[in-house]
């Protein structure tokens, strides 16, 4: 064991915060972490957008179906995919790839994770926000989004007032497939993981919430996914072809 996987294995979300500021220089190092994060053939399309007025946030809190730690966060960041700035150094450049989307996308989760995993081995602590993409095109118009600009996904800074159990995880034997894809579920060792997650829901909810994680994604897959999105990142400029 070192800091650093001590670091990760501690990780938890955190959605409550003391109203403690984060050091410029804090930020600026947690933010040169994010830089530091590999990019697909070094195309670097990703832009993060620091939100700091109280209005905005506020706003931003609300569309993003009223999660009040997005307003409440010492930080607030927006994680975009964006080749407006490829745009603007070749205007002829050939965009609207899918896969150019999902390049945006694994830049900046990787971004995201670095800055997160610098700020968690700092003393603080953050949660993502996919909340945001309940209402991408009311994100894009307050922080003024171009096209070739679309918000992925936020991430809310600062120090923790409070420490969560550890959301248990799948077991490797469910997650780590040995030289090919094996596809028999273990239904023995899920049931065992769902048996953990049902204890930890009951525990984290003072035996409110009795649910396992079959249960769980059962509900979540049961119901549509954001269907507005397709239409959003087309208007944008993405996976157009
Ligand atoms: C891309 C992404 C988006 C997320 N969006 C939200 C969100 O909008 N609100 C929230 O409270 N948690 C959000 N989360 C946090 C997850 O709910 C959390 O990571 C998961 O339940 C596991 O819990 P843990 O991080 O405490 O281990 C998001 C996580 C990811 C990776």
């Amino acid at each position: 064991m070192n800091h650093t996987i001590e670091t990760i294995l501690e990780h938890r979300s955190i959605r409550k915060f003391t109203h403690q500021t984060i050091d410029d220089a804090l930020l600026t190092t947690i933010l040169n972490c994010a830089i530091a994060a590999s990019t697909s053939s070094f195309i670097q399309c990703v832009s993060i957008i620091r939100v700091c007025q109280q209005d905005r946030r506020e706003t931003l809190a609300q569309l993003a179906g009223g999660q009040a730690y997005v307003a409440s966060a010492a930080e607030f960041f927006v994680f975009c995919a964006d080749f407006n700035r490829h745009k603007q150094i070749h205007p002829e450049a050939q965009l609207g790839f899918t896969e150019q989307t999902l390049i945006g996308a694994i830049d900046a989760a990787l971004m995201a994770q670095n800055a997160l995993l610098a700020a968690e081995s700092l003393g603080l602590g953050g949660v993502y926000i996919g909340g945001i993409r309940n209402n991408p095109q009311a994100v894009s118009d307050l922080l003024e989004m171009p096209s070739h600009v679309i918000p992925l996904f936020g991430l809310c800074l600062g120090y923790p007032d409070q420490h969560p159990e550890k959301k248990p995880r799948l077991p490797q034997s469910l997650v780590i497939h040995q030289e090919a894809y094996q596809p028999e579920l273990d239904k023995q060792i899920l049931n065992d993981y769902d048996n953990q997650t049902r204890h930890y829901y009951r525990n984290r909810s003072n035996g409110n919430k009795d649910m396992s994680w079959s249960e769980q994604i059962t509900t979540a897959l049961n119901k549509e996914a954001r269907p507005f999105m397709k239409d959003f990142i087309h208007n944008k400029g993405f996976s157009t072809r």
